[in-house]
């Protein structure tokens, strides 16, 4: 147990240093030009655990997820507690499951219950407004984690940075097709790409995209990609995935050259389909998280890339913003930036955010970026793969 927490202080402390450093780096994208960087200092230390005194009750954060469905939130939620609870406060889990309505319900219950903080991935970051400026006006700090929230009121936004997800999404799948420089890829023939986008109401999906066009767009102007296909998944439903491509596929008579999908869940259920087809592991494919299906299926050769974002990083920085606002202290290596930029839309106002750096992972980097780094365990990744394949176990 103490190790544990010993883990778990090194972690924050990473994160306190990553997150200066980032607050020296430019924002997410060239385009996103920020508003006048935030007018923070760097307070000295860590904040030390607080305890709530003897007879005082734990002051109450609320954790509001979208879903559990999706491999990576059950277990940020876990740690998202365990930080939580290490520094003296009382966690409540909500889980939305997909649902917009109940995940206001939920916060609208949490702010009842008397919640002082709330961190909530958002299913829809329009939608959710209603309860989050609700619970901003009765005082409640609200970070908005990993997706935003449409709303100056939010504290924070704390999230990786999403459009280099997207580049480096269509840099991997780019390459697989050998671009730039193919011999078979030309203006008479060019690669059929099918773009499939993530949940229309997360703006992570936009700004994924963002960075996955910035990536595909000269291949489109130089005529030697076309895209066949443009949609987005509801829910980054991984069956709803499946369906797509299959659709998809029967529309394009199974001729399709890549798939620019955008996080692991749908790329391994669009796999799914693609298999069926003779043609998985013969279509490049991309995907985000690093999750432990996705990256078996990397080193079985079928998904082509996905994006490393290190939650393990993410969790501690919100959990120390967090604690940081609750005790009036500044908060470490934001800036600022404006809302219309963030989203494409014609919203007013700044939010304060931060974005951590990810990696692109493929078969080449998996053992080093993944396994090596206790990310994913050895025997999830090479699940399925013969002893004499592998490489040695850590
Ligand atoms: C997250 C991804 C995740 C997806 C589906 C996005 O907002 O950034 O990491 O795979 O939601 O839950």
């Amino acid at each position: 147990m103490k190790s544990k927490l010993m883990r778990v202080l090194m972690l924050a402390l990473v994160v306190v240093m990553i997150a200066s450093s980032l607050g020296a780096c430019s924002p997410a994208t060239t385009t996103q030009a920020p508003a006048e960087p935030a007018a923070t200092a760097v307070p000295a230390e860590p904040a030390e655990p607080a305890e709530p005194a003897a007879g005082t009750e734990a002051i109450k954060i609320g954790l509001s997820f979208s879903d559990f469905a999706t491999e990576r939130w059950k277990p940020e939620a876990d740690l998202l507690t365990e930080l939580l609870e290490a520094k003296g406060y009382e966690v409540l889990v909500q889980e939305a499951n997909h649902d917009v309505k109940l995940q206001n319900d939920q916060i609208d219950n949490m702010v009842a219950q008397g919640v002082k903080g709330l961190i909530i991935i958002a299913e829809d970051g329009e939608a959710v407004v209603t309860s989050v400026d609700k619970a901003a006006a009765a005082g409640v700090v609200v970070i908005a984690y990993d997706r935003l929230i449409k709303t100056q009121s939010i504290a924070a936004y704390l999230s990786f940075d999403n459009v280099e997800v997207g580049r480096q999404e269509a840099l991997g799948v780019m390459t697989a097709l050998g671009l730039p420089g193919s011999t078979t890829w030309t203006k008479d023939n060019p690669a059929k790409v099918v773009l499939s986008g993530g949940s229309p109401t997360d703006n992570n999906a936009v700004l994924v995209r963002q960075g996955q066009m910035e990536i595909l767009q000269p291949y489109i102007d130089e005529g030697v990609i076309t895209i066949v296909a443009d949609q987005w998944v509801d829910n980054w439903d991984p069956t709803n995935a499946l369906k797509m491509m299959e659709n998809i596929l029967t529309a394009q008579n199974n001729e399709i050259d890549a798939v620019v999908a955008s996080n692991d869940g749908t790329a391994l259920g669009e796999i799914e389909a693609l298999r069926a087809q003779g043609l998985a592991g013969i279509v490049p494919i991309s995907g985000q998280d690093a999750t432990a299906a996705g990256c078996n299926s990397i080193v079985k050769g079928e998904q082509t890339v996905t994006v490393y974002k290190d939650i393990r990083l993410l969790a501690p920085a919100a959990v120390e913003m967090m604690d940081a606002l609750l005790n009036g202290k500044p908060i470490e290596g934001v800036q600022a930036f404006s809302l219309a930029v963030l989203t494409g839309q014609d919203l007013p106002g700044d939010i304060q955010a931060v974005f951590l750096p990810v990696v692109q992972v493929t078969k080449d980097n998996v053992y080093e970026e993944i396994v090596l780094s206790g990310f994913q365990t050895y025997d999830d990744v090479y699940r399925d793969i013969p002893e004499d394949q592998r490489p040695p176990k850590p």
